[in-house]
């Protein structure tokens, strides 16, 4: 899930963000969580409630887990913080720059304090790395240890889907 002015990536501010078009990351979100056995959709929204819609409606739909990616409400949206609170499903934060590397206007994440974590600073590999993260809180729900890879080296039970198409 992306949120305000992520749609114009590419094209903005690309010495911070990159020149990949958000088309462009989405595709490998797609091509990434597919080589993992989980389909992914992906949603971009400049609102707020929208936003929030969203988190509720992935919840309520069956997504396993979401990856987000506030903009710039990270910085200042207790209703989305509340809606990642509201949801009993994993929530990962992600940000193409590095939020602590910016400034102190910058350097707080509102949204933060409700997700599961945060990954930041990792350019469009931030939202691969969300994906990785989120699997793993799938795999592992709080308050389980990881589990050890068994000695025959056999596959570990890996949830079917991180996230289902929702429905149209
Ligand atoms: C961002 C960081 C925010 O501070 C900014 O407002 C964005 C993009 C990032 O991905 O680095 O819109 O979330």
């Amino acid at each position: 899930m992306h949120g305000p002015s992520l749609n114009l990536l590419g094209t903005r501010e690309p010495a911070v963000y990159g020149t990949k078009t958000l088309e462009q990351i989405d595709a490998m979100i797609v091509e990434y969580a597919g080589e993992r056995g989980v389909e992914v959709a992906t949603y971009q929204s400049n609102h707020e409630g929208s936003l929030i819609d969203g988190i509720h409606a992935a919840a309520e739909q069956g997504f396993a887990a979401i990856v987000v990616n506030p903009g710039a409400y990270t910085h200042t949206s207790m209703a989305i913080a509340d809606a990642i609170r509201a949801v009993s499903i994993p929530v990962v934060e992600v940000h193409l720059s590095n939020l602590f590397a910016r400034g102190p206007e910058r350097a707080h994440s509102v949204t933060a304090t409700a997700a599961r974590g945060l990954i930041t600073g990792f350019g469009h590999e931030s939202y691969l790395l969300g994906i990785d993260a989120a699997l793993r809180c799938v795999q592992t729900p709080r308050g389980r240890k990881a589990e050890k890879p068994s000695r025959r080296g056999g596959a570990k039970k890996r949830s079917s889907a991180l996230a289902r198409r929702p429905r149209s």
